[in-house]
């Protein structure tokens, strides 16, 4: 049964057939680009002709870049006369401009300063054109009249695909998951001796020609043409990036929205009652309710902007962690987390006294949830818990894990990070206490992210950075803090990233968490497949529920040797300790070579890596 918020991919794949053995996987020749439509022996495709799919691709983009069907229609500027009521009505309950300022903004004070400067007080309103905004945004108050006139802008409703294909929604949920690979139960390893990962039996996949149900719909050629940036060449071959657990590309939604944000809408925000104040509000605060959406968050009061993933890591610990954990207290994590997953709770231990602990993994990269459970215990305070590895891709299970750390008392942390991109999220379903994400890994600009809190643990957590912002009230003696969010925002934020972020999820919303794990899946069937006949490559991290992750070794070959070789064929990959040295450690390196997918990432990608690392080891 799909759960929603289960932290595995929330597409879930058709069975192995039994013969699948003796199918012939995939076509002889042309490569996995060429065989992705034709597979001797596989179960037939369904036509695809490429002419609908150009005109459906044209209707797609014509549909995004139209004003949404429920988008005010714009007025002439003449047919807006600032005197006349009911045109002021229309244009009120038209364009709910500017509601976060109204609602948000400060209260201006000197009545002399608003009189004829600012349009939504003054008593001479003038027409000005201006975005619209979400249809979703409350109606103007009463106090706040405006002329404000709007352009259509593709910043709005989201479009509607629907029509498209005939159906009310993309599919959501398919049925039953099968491992990637087959799990046996293990005894625990000791976590002093790390081993090594030998090569593992493979389970076929289902064909990479099965772009499986959830992935029918789905066209990564069609999606990768949305990023400006996969056109580019790189040492004279087009650009093959596969380093997207680093960074996502940006679409060019995304790049067009922060265009728009600094052409039309910057301002600094909350504070004052211009009208870019209004715009700049609004659009950010906007973006809040993208999260909140997107992670199922039941209140925007509950989403935090933060730089990434690591600052928000860093907040709860200086936060709450600080108040909260005391000495002779445990925190447990576990051997797959990121250094940012790691570090800010050692400080927080070494400060406090605490003690950390560590859950740990097989030799496939698989957290031992028998052995994570008995390291929890009274003396739990908090659990930390990345949801996906980025060292080896693992899927950890944190539904499971947070509720069993509940059963203790312990509050829990889940690191979305590498999570967000390939897997629905419902932070409800999880029952996580926080979960944060950085923005750039989700097709969203840097120096940007989230952190959700539960509305109690917020609301018991102290500041941890002071300023402007996140006050209501300062004197000399004593300062009053807003509640969360604002609490939690010290100065001047990230607006136009925090926009850019909105922007980001809400693309990938049409696109569809579901097709994108479907899809992804498939990749990674493929590649690992196609990466083990590369002779003297060592595959590490081979759990039964992945991402898309493919951290190798080459035999004879350095990592940084491998990663400059594949540079030079214009193939972008990671190589390094990937800031996860323990979990690489327990397996018995220092270092590896890490492939990461996208859903822009074709057959085409895999065939250029696999072809330039055959190469390599043949000395060409
Ligand atoms: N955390 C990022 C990675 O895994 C930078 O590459």
């Amino acid at each position: 049964m799909t759960v929603p918020g289960e932290l595995r991919p929330a597409v879930t794949h058709p069975p192995v057939p039994t013969n699948a053995l003796d199918a012939p996987t995939r076509a002889p020749t042309p490569g996995l680009a060429g065989a992705i439509l034709k597979v001797p022996g596989g179960p037939t495709l369904p036509e695809f002709d490429p002419n609908s799919m150009a005109q459906l691709l044209s209707r797609m983009a014509t549909e995004l870049y139209r004003a949404p069907p429920n988008a005010p229609e714009a007025p002439s500027a003449s047919s807006v006369s600032p005197t006349t009521p009911n045109a002021l009505q229309k244009s009120e309950e038209n364009l709910p401009l500017p509601g976060g300022a109204r609602g948000r903004g400060t209260p201006v004070e000197s009545p002399k300063e608003s009189q004829g400067v600012i349009p939504s007080l003054g008593p001479a309103p003038t027409t000005t054109t201006a975005p619209p905004t979400s249809a979703s945004l409350p109606a103007a108050p009463p106090h706040a009249p405006t002329t404000t006139v709007s352009a259509p802008s593709p910043f709005d409703a989201p479009p509607n695909f629907d029509s498209l294909f005939g159906v009310s929604g993309l599919p959501t949920a398919l049925p039953l998951s099968i491992p990637l690979f087959d799990a046996r139960p293990e005894r625990a390893p000791e976590p002093t001796q790390p081993k090594s990962v030998d090569r593992f039996q493979l389970e076929p996949s289902t064909g990479y020609s099965q772009l499986g149900s959830g992935s029918s719909l789905f066209d990564p050629h069609a999606l990768r043409r949305e990023f400006p940036i996969l056109q580019e060449r790189v040492n004279g071959k087009p650009l093959v990036w596969l380093d997207n657990a680093a960074t996502t590309q940006k679409p060019r939604t995304v790049i067009d929205r922060l265009t728009h944000f600094y052409e039309r809408e910057n301002s600094n925000i909350h504070r004052a009652a211009h009208t870019l104040a209004a715009r700049a509000t609004d659009a950010y605060e906007g973006a809040r309710e993208s999260v909140r959406r997107f992670i199922n968050a039941p209140s925007t009061k509950e989403i935090v902007f933060v730089r990434g993933a690591t600052e928000g890591i860093n907040l709860v610990a200086q936060s709450w962690g600080r108040r909260y954990v005391e000495a002779g207290d445990e925190i447990v994590i576990t051997w797959l987390e990121h250094h940012a997953n790691i570090v800010p709770w050692q400080q927080l231990a070494a400060e406090k006294g605490a003690r950390l602990r560590i859950a740990p993994v097989d030799d496939r990269g698989q957290l031992i949830l028998e052995e994570y459970e008995k390291l929890l215990g009274p003396k739990t305070r908090l659990v930390s818990i990345t949801q996906v590895s980025n060292a080896l891709g693992t899927i950890n299970p944190v539904r499971e894990m947070v509720s069993l750390a509940h059963r203790h008392g312990a509050r829990v942390l889940v690191d979305g990070a590498q999570g967000v991109s390939h897997l629905r999220v419902d932070v409800q379903a999880l029952d996580c206490d926080w979960f944060v994400f950085s923005g750039h890994k989700v097709f969203a600009p840097t120096g940007i992210g989230a952190v959700y809190g539960k509305a109690d643990v917020l609301d018991e957590s102290p500041p941890w950075q002071g300023g402007g912002n996140m006050i209501q009230d300062v004197t000399f003696e004593r300062t009053k803090y807003h509640p969360a969010p604002a609490r939690f925002e010290a100065g001047t934020g990230n607006i136009a990233d925090a926009v850019g972020l909105g922007a980001a999820l809400d693309w990938l919303t049409r696109v569809g968490l579901e097709n994108v794990s479907a899809y992804e899946h498939e990749l990674l069937v493929c590649a690992t497949e196609r990466l083990l006949e590369v002779p003297g490559l060592r595959l590490y991290g081979t759990a039964p529920e992945k991402a898309g992750v493919l951290s190798f070794t080459l035999e004879g070959h350095k990592t940084e040797q491998v990663g400059g070789l594949l540079d030079r064929e214009g193939i972008a990959v990671r190589s390094g300790h990937h800031c996860a040295q323990p979990i690489l450690r327990r397996l018995g390196v220092e270092a590896t070579v890490r492939a990461s997918l996208a859903p822009y990432n074709t057959y085409e990608d895999l065939d250029a890596l696999v072809a330039a690392l055959h190469r390599l080891q043949a000395g060409r």
